[in-house]
Protein backbone atom coordinates (compact mmCIF):
# COMPACT_ATOMS: atom_id res chain seq x y z
CA UNK A 1 0.00 0.00 0.00
CA UNK A 2 1.49 3.62 -0.80
CA UNK A 3 1.25 6.38 1.24
CA UNK A 4 -1.36 8.52 0.99
CA UNK A 5 -0.44 12.43 0.08
CA UNK A 6 -2.11 15.56 1.14
CA UNK A 7 -2.32 18.68 -0.12
CA UNK A 8 0.04 20.87 0.59
CA UNK A 9 -2.52 23.53 1.98
CA UNK A 10 -5.66 24.86 2.09
CA UNK A 11 -5.16 27.24 -0.77
CA UNK A 12 -3.46 24.56 -2.58
CA UNK A 13 -6.64 22.46 -2.27
CA UNK A 14 -8.75 25.10 -3.19
CA UNK A 15 -7.55 26.33 -6.58
CA UNK A 16 -7.40 22.65 -7.51
CA UNK A 17 -10.97 21.72 -6.71
CA UNK A 18 -11.72 25.12 -8.48
CA UNK A 19 -9.76 23.85 -11.51
CA UNK A 20 -11.64 21.02 -11.42
CA UNK A 21 -14.57 23.27 -11.22
CA UNK A 22 -13.86 25.87 -13.44
CA UNK A 23 -13.39 24.22 -17.03
CA UNK A 24 -15.13 24.14 -20.70
CA UNK A 25 -18.10 24.03 -18.49
CA UNK A 26 -17.77 27.53 -17.77
CA UNK A 27 -16.16 28.80 -20.26
CA UNK A 28 -17.93 26.99 -23.07
CA UNK A 29 -20.54 25.77 -22.01
CA UNK A 30 -22.46 28.34 -19.34
CA UNK A 31 -22.42 31.16 -21.91
CA UNK A 32 -24.04 29.21 -25.02
CA UNK A 33 -26.77 27.35 -22.54
CA UNK A 34 -27.23 31.06 -21.18
CA UNK A 35 -28.19 32.36 -25.14
CA UNK A 36 -30.53 29.41 -25.35
CA UNK A 37 -32.36 30.14 -22.06
CA UNK A 38 -32.80 33.67 -22.63
CA UNK A 39 -29.75 35.19 -21.08
CA UNK A 40 -30.72 36.73 -17.36
CA UNK A 41 -33.29 33.98 -17.00
CA UNK A 42 -30.80 31.63 -16.98
CA UNK A 43 -28.45 32.90 -14.90
CA UNK A 44 -30.85 33.22 -12.02
CA UNK A 45 -31.83 29.96 -11.93
CA UNK A 46 -28.59 28.58 -12.46
CA UNK A 47 -27.88 30.66 -9.57
CA UNK A 48 -30.58 29.20 -7.10
CA UNK A 49 -29.77 25.74 -8.37
CA UNK A 50 -25.96 26.09 -7.08
CA UNK A 51 -26.77 28.07 -4.29
CA UNK A 52 -29.68 26.05 -2.79
CA UNK A 53 -28.96 22.77 -4.30
CA UNK A 54 -25.51 22.46 -5.39
CA UNK A 55 -23.60 24.04 -2.82
CA UNK A 56 -24.25 21.60 0.15
CA UNK A 57 -23.36 18.46 -2.43
CA UNK A 58 -19.99 20.19 -3.02
CA UNK A 59 -19.48 20.39 0.79
CA UNK A 60 -21.01 16.64 1.38
CA UNK A 61 -18.59 14.93 -1.38
CA UNK A 62 -15.61 17.16 0.70
CA UNK A 63 -16.44 15.83 3.98
CA UNK A 64 -16.82 12.52 2.46
CA UNK A 65 -13.73 12.82 1.10
CA UNK A 66 -11.53 14.24 3.68
CA UNK A 67 -13.37 12.05 6.12
CA UNK A 68 -13.00 8.56 5.19
CA UNK A 69 -9.34 10.11 3.11
CA UNK A 70 -10.23 7.31 0.21
CA UNK A 71 -11.27 7.00 -2.76
CA UNK A 72 -14.97 7.50 -4.25
CA UNK A 73 -15.28 2.99 -4.09
CA UNK A 74 -14.30 2.78 -1.00
CA UNK A 75 -15.19 5.90 0.71
CA UNK A 76 -18.54 4.71 1.68
CA UNK A 77 -17.32 0.78 3.32
CA UNK A 78 -14.59 2.83 5.11
CA UNK A 79 -17.73 4.86 6.86
CA UNK A 80 -19.59 1.45 7.68
CA UNK A 81 -21.43 1.48 4.75
CA UNK A 82 -19.80 -0.89 2.37
CA UNK A 83 -23.19 -1.70 0.36
CA UNK A 84 -22.80 2.20 -1.05
CA UNK A 85 -19.55 1.09 -2.78
CA UNK A 86 -21.63 0.50 -5.72
CA UNK A 87 -22.72 4.38 -5.75
CA UNK A 88 -18.71 5.30 -5.53
CA UNK A 89 -17.77 2.79 -8.09
CA UNK A 90 -20.72 3.82 -10.97
CA UNK A 91 -19.42 7.82 -10.24
CA UNK A 92 -16.13 6.49 -11.23
CA UNK A 93 -17.17 5.01 -14.55
CA UNK A 94 -19.60 7.68 -15.47
CA UNK A 95 -16.69 9.97 -14.83
CA UNK A 96 -14.62 7.68 -17.02
CA UNK A 97 -17.52 8.34 -20.10
CA UNK A 98 -17.74 11.91 -19.48
CA UNK A 99 -13.82 12.55 -19.50
CA UNK A 100 -13.78 10.49 -22.84
CA UNK A 101 -15.80 13.27 -24.61
CA UNK A 102 -14.68 16.08 -22.23
CA UNK A 103 -10.76 14.75 -24.00
CA UNK A 104 -11.82 15.04 -27.43
CA UNK A 105 -13.43 18.64 -26.56
CA UNK A 106 -9.87 19.84 -25.04
CA UNK A 107 -8.20 18.41 -28.11
CA UNK A 108 -10.32 20.52 -30.52
CA UNK A 109 -9.81 23.69 -28.56
CA UNK A 110 -5.65 22.94 -28.12
CA UNK A 111 -6.08 22.37 -32.11
CA UNK A 112 -7.72 26.35 -32.57
CA UNK A 113 -4.90 27.21 -29.92
CA UNK A 114 -2.41 26.05 -32.36
CA UNK A 115 -3.68 27.38 -35.37
CA UNK A 116 -4.27 30.89 -34.03
CA UNK A 117 -0.58 31.42 -32.63
CA UNK A 118 0.28 30.93 -36.25
CA UNK A 119 -1.60 33.75 -37.22
CA UNK A 120 -4.62 31.50 -38.71
CA UNK A 121 -7.87 33.44 -37.99
CA UNK A 122 -10.33 31.96 -40.55
CA UNK A 123 -9.18 28.48 -39.16
CA UNK A 124 -13.17 27.87 -37.37
CA UNK A 125 -14.48 29.13 -39.71
CA UNK A 126 -13.72 26.92 -42.36
CA UNK A 127 -12.55 24.10 -41.30
CA UNK A 128 -14.20 23.46 -37.49
CA UNK A 129 -16.53 20.49 -39.08
CA UNK A 130 -13.56 19.04 -40.77
CA UNK A 131 -11.97 18.92 -37.73
CA UNK A 132 -14.90 17.22 -36.04
CA UNK A 133 -15.66 14.97 -38.69
CA UNK A 134 -12.37 13.74 -38.45
CA UNK A 135 -11.59 10.93 -36.46
CA UNK A 136 -7.52 10.69 -36.26
CA UNK A 137 -7.05 14.40 -36.69
CA UNK A 138 -9.21 14.32 -33.22
CA UNK A 139 -7.89 11.31 -31.41
CA UNK A 140 -4.40 13.06 -32.16
CA UNK A 141 -4.88 16.64 -30.29
CA UNK A 142 -7.08 14.57 -27.71
CA UNK A 143 -4.30 12.18 -27.14
CA UNK A 144 -1.61 15.38 -27.10
CA UNK A 145 -4.29 16.41 -23.96
CA UNK A 146 -4.04 13.29 -22.56
CA UNK A 147 0.00 13.28 -22.78
CA UNK A 148 0.08 16.44 -21.23
CA UNK A 149 -2.54 16.08 -18.36
CA UNK A 150 -1.75 12.00 -17.29
CA UNK A 151 2.06 14.08 -17.00
CA UNK A 152 0.90 16.34 -14.35
CA UNK A 153 -1.40 13.59 -12.27
CA UNK A 154 1.45 11.38 -12.24
CA UNK A 155 3.58 13.46 -10.28
CA UNK A 156 1.33 13.49 -7.54
CA UNK A 157 -1.21 15.75 -5.76
CA UNK A 158 1.58 18.35 -4.17
CA UNK A 159 4.11 18.32 -6.91
CA UNK A 160 1.99 17.99 -10.18
CA UNK A 161 -1.71 18.75 -9.51
CA UNK A 162 -1.55 21.36 -6.86
CA UNK A 163 1.22 23.00 -8.28
CA UNK A 164 -0.18 23.29 -11.86
CA UNK A 165 -3.57 24.75 -10.11
CA UNK A 166 -1.27 27.83 -8.28
CA UNK A 167 -0.01 28.70 -11.82
CA UNK A 168 -3.12 28.26 -13.84
CA UNK A 169 -6.38 29.97 -12.07
CA UNK A 170 -4.46 33.26 -11.38
CA UNK A 171 -3.54 32.74 -15.10
CA UNK A 172 -7.39 31.84 -15.86
CA UNK A 173 -8.39 35.33 -14.05
CA UNK A 174 -6.02 37.57 -15.42
CA UNK A 175 -7.18 36.24 -19.31
CA UNK A 176 -10.61 36.38 -18.93
CA UNK A 177 -10.28 39.88 -17.19
CA UNK A 178 -8.29 41.57 -20.07
CA UNK A 179 -10.71 39.50 -22.88
CA UNK A 180 -13.53 41.26 -21.08
CA UNK A 181 -12.47 44.68 -20.90
CA UNK A 182 -11.45 44.32 -24.32
CA UNK A 183 -15.09 43.60 -25.27
CA UNK A 184 -16.96 45.66 -23.54
CA UNK A 185 -15.22 48.23 -25.91
CA UNK A 186 -16.18 47.35 -28.89
CA UNK A 187 -19.71 48.66 -30.40
CA UNK A 188 -22.83 46.87 -29.09
CA UNK A 189 -21.28 45.36 -26.42
CA UNK A 190 -23.81 47.07 -24.19
CA UNK A 191 -26.32 45.27 -26.05
CA UNK A 192 -24.95 41.90 -25.34
CA UNK A 193 -25.18 43.12 -21.94
CA UNK A 194 -28.56 44.01 -21.71
CA UNK A 195 -29.47 40.35 -23.27
CA UNK A 196 -27.15 38.80 -20.45
CA UNK A 197 -28.41 40.35 -17.72
CA UNK A 198 -32.26 41.41 -18.32
CA UNK A 199 -34.60 38.49 -17.65
CA UNK A 200 -37.29 37.34 -20.02
CA UNK A 201 -39.32 35.85 -17.22
CA UNK A 202 -41.19 33.58 -19.37
CA UNK A 203 -38.49 31.41 -19.62
CA UNK A 204 -38.12 30.58 -15.97
CA UNK A 205 -40.43 28.37 -15.67
CA UNK A 206 -39.66 26.70 -18.86
CA UNK A 207 -39.06 22.83 -18.26
CA UNK A 208 -36.06 23.01 -21.15
CA UNK A 209 -34.22 26.15 -19.22
CA UNK A 210 -34.34 24.32 -15.63
CA UNK A 211 -32.96 21.28 -16.41
CA UNK A 212 -30.39 22.79 -18.63
CA UNK A 213 -29.83 25.35 -15.58
CA UNK A 214 -29.88 22.18 -12.91
CA UNK A 215 -27.63 20.05 -15.24
CA UNK A 216 -24.90 23.17 -15.98
CA UNK A 217 -24.81 23.60 -12.04
CA UNK A 218 -23.33 19.97 -11.46
CA UNK A 219 -21.46 20.13 -14.38
CA UNK A 220 -19.62 23.36 -13.44
CA UNK A 221 -18.70 22.30 -10.13
CA UNK A 222 -17.92 18.96 -11.23
CA UNK A 223 -20.47 17.25 -8.62
CA UNK A 224 -22.05 13.88 -8.15
CA UNK A 225 -19.50 11.37 -9.49
CA UNK A 226 -17.02 11.98 -7.09
CA UNK A 227 -14.59 14.02 -8.25
CA UNK A 228 -14.72 15.82 -5.40
CA UNK A 229 -14.39 13.11 -2.99
CA UNK A 230 -11.46 12.04 -4.32
CA UNK A 231 -9.96 15.61 -4.08
CA UNK A 232 -11.41 15.89 -0.28
CA UNK A 233 -9.27 12.98 0.80
CA UNK A 234 -6.24 14.73 0.21
CA UNK A 235 -7.44 17.42 2.70
CA UNK A 236 -5.77 17.22 5.96
CA UNK A 237 -7.62 16.86 8.75
CA UNK A 238 -6.77 20.24 10.14
CA UNK A 239 -7.99 21.92 7.46
CA UNK A 240 -11.07 23.98 7.29
CA UNK A 241 -13.36 22.84 4.69
CA UNK A 242 -16.16 24.92 4.86
CA UNK A 243 -14.68 27.87 4.42
CA UNK A 244 -12.76 26.31 1.45
CA UNK A 245 -16.11 25.31 -0.38
CA UNK A 246 -17.08 28.35 -0.23
CA UNK A 247 -14.31 29.90 -1.82
CA UNK A 248 -14.71 26.78 -4.65
CA UNK A 249 -18.54 27.64 -5.13
CA UNK A 250 -17.34 31.24 -5.58
CA UNK A 251 -14.76 31.35 -8.12
CA UNK A 252 -16.73 28.48 -10.10
CA UNK A 253 -19.61 31.02 -10.27
CA UNK A 254 -17.61 34.01 -11.02
CA UNK A 255 -15.70 32.08 -14.00
CA UNK A 256 -18.63 31.61 -15.47
CA UNK A 257 -20.59 34.71 -14.67
CA UNK A 258 -17.70 36.07 -16.10
CA UNK A 259 -17.71 34.41 -19.37
CA UNK A 260 -21.24 35.73 -20.19
CA UNK A 261 -19.40 39.23 -20.14
CA UNK A 262 -17.24 38.29 -22.74
CA UNK A 263 -19.27 36.11 -24.81
CA UNK A 264 -22.52 38.40 -25.23
CA UNK A 265 -20.12 41.62 -25.63
CA UNK A 266 -18.11 39.68 -28.72
CA UNK A 267 -21.44 38.06 -30.02
CA UNK A 268 -23.80 40.95 -30.27
CA UNK A 269 -20.78 43.08 -31.47
CA UNK A 270 -20.93 41.31 -34.61
CA UNK A 271 -24.41 40.72 -34.54
CA UNK A 272 -24.32 37.03 -34.07
CA UNK A 273 -27.52 35.33 -32.80
CA UNK A 274 -26.68 34.63 -28.84
CA UNK A 275 -28.55 30.90 -29.64
CA UNK A 276 -26.25 29.58 -32.18
CA UNK A 277 -25.10 27.30 -29.31
CA UNK A 278 -23.15 24.19 -29.27
CA UNK A 279 -19.61 23.68 -31.54
CA UNK A 280 -20.83 26.53 -32.79
CA UNK A 281 -18.80 28.63 -30.77
CA UNK A 282 -15.89 27.54 -31.80
CA UNK A 283 -17.47 29.27 -34.97
CA UNK A 284 -18.19 31.85 -33.50
CA UNK A 285 -15.01 33.11 -32.17
CA UNK A 286 -13.72 32.51 -35.34
CA UNK A 287 -15.59 34.36 -37.47
CA UNK A 288 -15.75 37.49 -34.30
CA UNK A 289 -11.95 37.16 -34.57
CA UNK A 290 -11.13 36.84 -38.51
CA UNK A 291 -13.12 39.57 -38.82
CA UNK A 292 -11.66 42.18 -36.35
CA UNK A 293 -8.31 41.06 -38.36
CA UNK A 294 -5.03 42.46 -37.76
CA UNK A 295 -2.02 41.44 -35.20
CA UNK A 296 -4.78 42.55 -32.33
CA UNK A 297 -7.22 39.70 -33.45
CA UNK A 298 -4.27 37.00 -33.33
CA UNK A 299 -3.34 38.28 -29.88
CA UNK A 300 -7.33 38.12 -29.06
CA UNK A 301 -7.39 34.62 -30.29
CA UNK A 302 -4.39 32.99 -28.80
CA UNK A 303 -5.42 34.24 -25.49
CA UNK A 304 -9.45 33.25 -25.57
CA UNK A 305 -7.82 29.29 -26.85
CA UNK A 306 -5.02 29.78 -24.25
CA UNK A 307 -7.59 30.48 -21.83
CA UNK A 308 -9.77 27.75 -22.86
CA UNK A 309 -6.75 25.02 -23.06
CA UNK A 310 -5.66 25.97 -19.55
CA UNK A 311 -9.62 25.95 -17.99
CA UNK A 312 -9.67 22.54 -19.63
CA UNK A 313 -6.26 21.31 -18.15
CA UNK A 314 -7.22 21.51 -14.83
CA UNK A 315 -10.16 19.78 -15.12
CA UNK A 316 -9.07 17.01 -17.05
CA UNK A 317 -6.27 16.33 -14.49
CA UNK A 318 -9.22 16.14 -11.94
CA UNK A 319 -11.24 13.83 -14.23
CA UNK A 320 -7.96 11.59 -14.75
CA UNK A 321 -7.16 11.37 -10.70
CA UNK A 322 -10.27 10.09 -10.25
CA UNK A 323 -9.80 7.26 -12.17
CA UNK A 324 -6.02 7.03 -10.84
CA UNK A 325 -6.98 7.52 -7.49
CA UNK A 326 -8.89 4.14 -8.02
CA UNK A 327 -6.72 2.34 -9.48
CA UNK A 328 -4.01 2.87 -7.20
CA UNK A 329 -5.61 1.53 -4.86
CA UNK A 330 -7.78 -1.10 -6.07
CA UNK A 331 -4.68 -2.78 -7.98
CA UNK A 332 -2.19 -1.30 -5.65
CA UNK A 333 -0.18 0.52 -8.61
CA UNK A 334 2.08 3.15 -8.56
CA UNK A 335 0.72 6.40 -9.81
CA UNK A 336 2.60 7.18 -12.69
CA UNK A 337 1.88 3.94 -14.45
CA UNK A 338 -1.48 4.44 -13.32
CA UNK A 339 -1.43 7.64 -14.70
CA UNK A 340 -0.10 6.33 -17.94
CA UNK A 341 -2.18 3.29 -18.52
CA UNK A 342 -5.64 5.00 -17.65
CA UNK A 343 -4.78 7.89 -19.93
CA UNK A 344 -4.90 4.94 -22.66
CA UNK A 345 -7.67 3.20 -21.89
CA UNK A 346 -9.94 6.42 -21.88
CA UNK A 347 -8.58 7.38 -25.13
CA UNK A 348 -9.79 3.61 -26.39
CA UNK A 349 -12.78 4.71 -24.73
CA UNK A 350 -13.10 8.23 -26.62
CA UNK A 351 -12.29 6.33 -29.87
CA UNK A 352 -16.69 5.97 -30.77
CA UNK A 353 -17.07 9.56 -29.54
CA UNK A 354 -14.10 10.76 -32.09
CA UNK A 355 -16.27 8.82 -35.28
CA UNK A 356 -19.52 10.65 -33.82
CA UNK A 357 -19.14 12.80 -36.44
CA UNK A 358 -18.32 11.67 -39.34
CA UNK A 359 -20.30 11.42 -42.40
CA UNK A 360 -21.19 7.73 -42.33
CA UNK A 361 -20.66 5.15 -39.75
CA UNK A 362 -22.32 4.01 -36.76
CA UNK A 363 -22.01 6.46 -34.30
CA UNK A 364 -22.42 9.31 -35.70
CA UNK A 365 -26.44 11.13 -35.62
CA UNK A 366 -28.13 7.98 -36.39
CA UNK A 367 -27.06 6.45 -33.19
CA UNK A 368 -29.75 5.94 -31.27
CA UNK A 369 -33.09 6.85 -31.71
CA UNK A 370 -34.67 7.53 -28.00
CA UNK A 371 -38.10 5.60 -27.73
CA UNK A 372 -40.87 7.56 -28.70
CA UNK A 373 -39.62 10.78 -30.23
CA UNK A 374 -38.04 12.10 -33.17
CA UNK A 375 -34.38 12.81 -31.38
CA UNK A 376 -32.12 10.55 -32.65
CA UNK A 377 -28.23 11.14 -31.44
CA UNK A 378 -24.58 10.63 -32.12
CA UNK A 379 -22.57 8.38 -29.51
CA UNK A 380 -21.03 11.30 -28.43
CA UNK A 381 -24.46 13.07 -27.60
CA UNK A 382 -25.65 9.43 -25.85
CA UNK A 383 -23.10 9.29 -23.75
CA UNK A 384 -22.90 13.57 -22.67
CA UNK A 385 -27.14 12.67 -22.09
CA UNK A 386 -26.55 9.43 -19.97
CA UNK A 387 -23.58 10.26 -18.56
CA UNK A 388 -23.71 13.75 -17.72
CA UNK A 389 -26.89 15.22 -17.71
CA UNK A 390 -28.52 12.26 -16.46
CA UNK A 391 -26.02 10.41 -14.08
CA UNK A 392 -24.60 13.52 -12.44
CA UNK A 393 -27.86 14.77 -10.34
CA UNK A 394 -28.73 11.23 -10.00
CA UNK A 395 -25.35 10.75 -8.16
CA UNK A 396 -25.90 13.93 -6.35
CA UNK A 397 -28.90 12.65 -5.11
CA UNK A 398 -27.65 9.27 -4.12
CA UNK A 399 -24.90 11.18 -2.04
CA UNK A 400 -27.28 13.46 -0.78
CA UNK A 401 -29.64 10.72 0.40
CA UNK A 402 -26.54 8.64 1.56
CA UNK A 403 -25.46 12.05 3.96
CA UNK A 404 -29.03 12.78 5.52
CA UNK A 405 -30.13 9.46 5.57
CA UNK A 406 -27.70 6.52 6.29
CA UNK A 407 -24.65 8.79 7.39
CA UNK A 408 -26.90 11.25 9.10
CA UNK A 409 -26.46 14.88 9.36
CA UNK A 410 -24.81 14.89 12.62
CA UNK A 411 -21.65 12.63 11.86
CA UNK A 412 -21.75 15.46 8.74
CA UNK A 413 -21.60 18.21 10.44
CA UNK A 414 -19.02 16.94 12.78
CA UNK A 415 -16.87 17.48 9.68
CA UNK A 416 -17.37 21.10 9.55
CA UNK A 417 -15.80 23.92 11.52
CA UNK A 418 -17.73 26.71 12.42
CA UNK A 419 -15.96 29.73 13.50
CA UNK A 420 -18.37 32.52 13.22
CA UNK A 421 -22.40 33.15 12.89
CA UNK A 422 -21.71 33.44 8.55
CA UNK A 423 -20.67 30.13 9.20
CA UNK A 424 -23.14 29.06 11.10
CA UNK A 425 -25.94 30.38 8.30
CA UNK A 426 -24.40 28.77 5.98
CA UNK A 427 -24.36 25.84 7.36
CA UNK A 428 -28.02 25.94 8.59
CA UNK A 429 -29.35 26.23 5.51
CA UNK A 430 -27.10 23.68 4.35
CA UNK A 431 -28.06 21.00 6.45
CA UNK A 432 -31.90 22.15 6.03
CA UNK A 433 -31.49 21.78 2.04
CA UNK A 434 -29.94 18.83 2.91
CA UNK A 435 -32.59 17.10 4.76
CA UNK A 436 -36.07 18.80 2.83
CA UNK A 437 -35.40 20.20 -0.32
CA UNK A 438 -32.89 18.90 -2.16
CA UNK A 439 -34.15 14.93 -2.51
CA UNK A 440 -37.73 16.09 -3.88
CA UNK A 441 -36.29 19.06 -5.84
CA UNK A 442 -34.18 16.04 -7.65
CA UNK A 443 -35.83 13.45 -7.97
CA UNK A 444 -39.05 15.36 -9.43
CA UNK A 445 -36.49 17.09 -11.92
CA UNK A 446 -34.71 14.01 -13.25
CA UNK A 447 -38.60 12.17 -13.33
CA UNK A 448 -39.50 15.07 -15.60
CA UNK A 449 -35.92 14.97 -17.41
CA UNK A 450 -36.25 11.26 -18.29
CA UNK A 451 -39.37 11.66 -19.51
CA UNK A 452 -39.05 14.78 -21.24
CA UNK A 453 -35.84 13.60 -23.17
CA UNK A 454 -35.68 10.13 -23.24
CA UNK A 455 -39.82 9.70 -23.91
CA UNK A 456 -40.46 12.77 -25.51
CA UNK A 457 -43.43 13.26 -22.81
CA UNK A 458 -43.87 16.81 -21.50
CA UNK A 459 -45.94 17.41 -18.14
CA UNK A 460 -45.07 20.66 -17.73
CA UNK A 461 -45.35 22.41 -20.91
N1 LIG B 1 -16.59 21.17 -13.87
C1 LIG B 1 -15.97 20.84 -15.10
C2 LIG B 1 -16.20 21.98 -16.09
O1 LIG B 1 -16.89 22.91 -15.80
C3 LIG B 1 -16.45 19.53 -15.67
C4 LIG B 1 -16.49 18.38 -14.70
C5 LIG B 1 -17.67 17.70 -14.47
C6 LIG B 1 -15.33 17.95 -14.04
C7 LIG B 1 -17.72 16.65 -13.59
C8 LIG B 1 -15.36 16.88 -13.16
C9 LIG B 1 -16.57 16.25 -12.92
O2 LIG B 1 -15.68 21.96 -17.17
Amino acid sequence: MQERENFQSRLGFILAAAGSAIGLGNLYQFPFKAGQGGGASFLILYLIFTVVICFPILLSEIAIGRKTQSNPAKAYSNLGFPKWNIVGLMGVICGALIFSFYILVAGWVLKFLVESIQGNLVYGKESFFTLIADPYETMLYASIFMLITAFFVSRGIKEGIEKIAKYVLPGIFIILIILIIYALTLPNAFEGIKFYLIPDFSLLLDMNTIQAALSQSFFSLSLGMGALITYGSYVSKKENILRASIWITLSDVTVAVLAGFLIFPLVFSQGIDPKSGGGLLFITMSEIFSSMGGLSAVILSTMFFLLLSLAALTTTISFLEVSVAYSIEKYDLNRKKAAYIVAAIILIIAIPSAMSHMKSGIFNSGFITYFNTEISVSFMDFIEDIASDFYLPLGGMLIVFFTSRVWKLVNFKEELTIKNKFDEKIVTLALFSLRYLILPVLLLLIILTVLNHFFGINLIN
